[in-house]
């Protein structure tokens, strides 16, 4: 990416994407598919490992270019860049957003006066050598035993990446069994209880403030179990904190050695590669880990040197402005042909929405367009049988990344080749489509007589002209892994530009946070003045209670 010469300015470039969008094939996919055999090659790009398939959206070359034509209007590289430099770009918290330093080399990133690289560098070493000595049974439980299985203990970003990355990265053989407990639900950790030691289980306390109430609660209550089983004196040698919050770690009564911190420009979704990893080396081991971090790095070197045109974070950014802004379609689908992915659409919902949900722009004015669309996904083939009847023949486009892996890990070939068949013959359903009149003639042809065939044309006709795109992974290993996660971080940064709102905060998460309080202090038993209807549905709760 490049800043250019003489930028016109964001109204004037908007205004070029917009006259492209206005034009009557504007949102054509099936005809430029059709009759340009060129466009998939034209349309491909590849970066970091991964290869992004733009070819199935309604982009055209000149909407491309004026979208990227937006981008400089709107700064996403000065933004990319100021991110890179460590400048505050979390503006409403006063904080730097430097993920990247996380999988950087030694001495590359700065905070302000911080070197910041030097002391993910310390962290790191600290969970290598925590994580090989659990590994070894040189750290083992209090009674001696090794640890077989570790326990992360949080919610949102100190749970959902390293749940995701565990999952994907699963291999017969792992070192330790890895366990997610997020829900204050206790339903969650009686799930999880059964199949736990508590001699042999290792419990990661993972919050960045560890303020959060669900993961408190949930601290609690597991290290109640392990002190019924071990004892008090013995408990803790079963815990480890990954926390930006050393007062309150040391509070709770984990030893310092025992803490793994990171500073507060890593945002909780942005997260898992820092500390709250810890997880995904124990039960992944620690070369794995490495190499996730490895891969997101390769993409940050791509992000920060590809061109414009080549860029995939800032491609896919602009294919999401395309399709939310330029011609109004408010949600995407994200759909992993590949079960180790399952998590990837939870991780990606909260990487996307929490980040992206802003109606006031980073200087707290109303937004001139719509922000970040509703994100949602589960694995193909099982979202076929689910939700794609919407996907294809609902009243509203809804956009699909469809996350393919070329190579899998078992060898049962047939399985993989019927993954794949069905992915892209979702992907060119909805592009293509089926006319009444196509699906008139094959009625006819399996016999149906015309009357029938009258009556059902309409249900069995598919408007097709529906975007996906395809992302491409050679294998899914923790370097393709790695380079996936940060290509969407990328894509978010470059959106919260693209938009000017600010992608490193949240606020909206806090006033639910807040309104828990009384609540809970009513449904406790004390004397609490609530909200009428708050107040009616407790009386129904107590009714139940009797
Ligand atoms: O849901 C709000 C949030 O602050 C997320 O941004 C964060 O990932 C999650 O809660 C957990 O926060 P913590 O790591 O501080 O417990």
């Amino acid at each position: 990416m490049s800043q250019p010469e003489a930028a016109p300015t964001a109204a004037t470039a908007w205004e070029a994407v917009r006259a492209l969008a206005a034009g009557p094939d504007a949102a054509a996919i099936r005809t430029r598919l059709d009759t340009d055999p060129g466009r998939s090659a034209r349309l491909t790009r590849r970066g970091a490992g991964l290869l992004l398939d733009l070819s199935r959206t309604s982009l055209t070359e000149a909407a491309l270019a004026a979208l990227l034509g937006f981008a400089r209007a709107r700064g996403v590289a000065g933004f990319r860049d100021a991110m890179a430099r460590g400048e505050p770009v979390n503006a409403t918290e006063r904080r730097a957003a430097l993920h990247m330093a996380l999988r950087a080399p030694p001495g590359t990133f700065r905070a302000g006066a911080e070197d910041a690289s030097t002391e993910v560098h310390r962290t790191l070493g600290a969970m290598r050598a925590f994580t090989e000595s659990v590994h070894a049974g040189r750290i083992a439980g209090a009674a001696g035993a090794r640890f077989t299985d570790v326990v992360n203990i949080g919610i949102g970003g100190s749970d959902l990446g390293p749940a995701m990355a565990t999952r994907a990265l699963w291999r017969h053989g792992m070192p330790m069994r890895a366990h997610y407990l997020a829900n204050v639900d206790a339903h969650a950790w009686e799930a999880v209880r059964p199949s736990l030691d508590p001699r042999t289980t290792l419990v990661l306390v993972a919050s960045k403030t560890f303020t959060t109430q669900e993961t408190m609660a949930n601290a609690h209550l597991v290290r109640g179990w392990l002190v019924r089983a071990l004892g008090e004196a013995q408990a803790n040698a079963h815990l480890a904190a990954l926390s930006t919050n050393l007062p309150a770690t040391a509070a709770f009564g984990i030893a310092p050695d025992r803490v793994f911190g990171f500073r507060d420009w890593v945002g909780g979704r942005f997260s898992m590669w820092s500390a709250i990893g810890l997880s995904v080396a124990l039960a992944c081991g620690w070369p794995a880990f490495e190499e996730l971090l490895g891969g997101a790095r390769a993409m940050d070197e791509h992000f920060m040197s590809a061109p414009e045109a080549e860029n995939l974070p800032l491609l896919l950014a602009a294919a999401e402005v395309w399709h939310v802004n330029a011609l109004g379609y408010p949600a995407r689908a994200v759909l992993p042909y590949d079960e180790r992915l399952a998590r990837l659409p939870a991780h990606l919902q909260q990487l996307e929405m929490e980040s992206l949900g802003k109606r006031v722009t980073a200087a707290g004015a109303p937004v001139a367009m719509p922000t970040g669309p509703v994100v949602f996904g589960e694995p193909g083939t099982n979202a076929q049988h689910s939700f794609m009847q919407l996907i294809h023949q609902g009243t509203t486009p809804v956009p699909v990344d469809f996350v393919l892996v070329a190579q899998p890990d078992h060898d049962a070939a047939d399985s993989h080749r019927k993954l794949l068949a069905n992915a892209l013959a979702q992907a060119e359903a909805l592009a293509r489509g089926r006319t009444e009149e196509e699906a008139r003639k094959e009625m006819r042809a399996a016999g149906l007589d015309a009357a029938e065939v009258d009556r059902l044309a309409p249900h069995r006709a598919f408007p097709g002209d529906r975007p996906s795109t395809v992302i491409l992974l050679p294998r899914l290993d923790p370097r393709s892994l790695g380079a996936l996660v940060a290509l969407y971080e990328h894509k978010v940064a470059c959106l919260g530009a693209f938009w000017g709102i600010n992608p490193f905060d949240q606020w909206g998460v806090e006033l639910g946070k807040q309104l828990t309080g009384p609540i809970l202090a009513a449904l406790e038993g004390r004397d609490v003045a609530l909200q009428p209807s708050t107040a009616a549905t407790l009386g129904h709760i107590r009714a139940l209670w009797r």
